[in-house]
């Protein structure tokens, strides 16, 4: 995600501390780990400035949401909503997912949300794409059973890479449609980059994932 370097939303951040978790490795393990005993709680990697995850949080007071952003300044931007929204359902970590998966126990969340997230058509940042062997088995150790990804894409070679990567690591797909409209689903909002693509006549590609007895949680050997 290209987005403009906001010196206000990195000190807004740094002095902003009521709805998040982490920045520069200051991990609050204990207040992370009590936020997500509360209630059923989901995850979304890479939320850009939440419009989503307010809305859907919005709607399900029950839930617990966190979300994982990896930019500073797109997280200074999306905790100032979050703020200003006075929900108490929300919390943000400015982090790397990658980095910080090993902070979560197995068998946590409830679901994890990855909406638009940056393709990385690049054969050498595939590592990095949050759709990769690397990334999934992550997923699959932090989801409980039988929970599942959320995932909507506007990019064909991101979608079908996905899609192979979720079948070779043993998902379970439950829902495919190519050509997504969100008022399809209760439990999904318009994101930021879903609203724009729409605008374009993308069509958006969704997929919800099942975690079952057959999803890897280790990265296979490359033969
Ligand atoms: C293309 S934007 C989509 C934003 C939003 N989900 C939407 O649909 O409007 C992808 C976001 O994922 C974040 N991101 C990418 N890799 C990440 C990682 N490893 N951990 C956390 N966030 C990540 C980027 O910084 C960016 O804000």
């Amino acid at each position: 995600m290209r987005s403009r370097y906001k010196p206000w939303a990195i000190e807004y951040l740094k002095n902003h501390t009521e709805n998040e978790f982490f920045l520069d490795d200051q991990l609050e393990e204990d207040k992370i780990n009590k936020f997500i005993s509360e209630k059923d709680t989901y995850l979304e990697i890479g939320p850009g400035k939440a419009q989503f995850i307010l809305s859907i949080a919005s709607k399900f007071p029950d839930f617990n949401f966190l979300v994982i952003e990896l930019d500073h300044s797109i997280a200074g931007t999306a905790l100032k909503k979050i703020d200003e929204a006075k929900l108490t359902n929300v919390r943000l970590i400015a982090g790397d997912f990658y980095k910080l998966s090993k902070i979560f126990k197995k068998d946590l969340f409830c679901g994890v949300f990855l909406n638009f997230s940056d393709p990385r058509p690049k054969k050498r940042h595939e590592k990095r794409r949050l759709t990769s062997p690397n990334f999934l088995v992550e997923y699959a150790k932090i989801l409980k059973d039988d929970k599942c990804i959320y995932f909507k894409s506007d990019n064909d070679g991101f979608y079908e890479y996905s899609l192979e990567m979720f079948k070779e690591y043993g998902w379970e797909i439950i829902y495919q449609n190519e050509d997504y409209q969100s008022s399809e689903s209760d439990f999904d909002a318009e994101t930021e980059f879903e609203a724009r693509y729409k605008a374009e006549g993308i069509k958006i590609k969704r997929l919800i994932l099942k975690k079952n007895k057959n999803t890897l949680t280790e990265v296979k050997e490359e033969k």
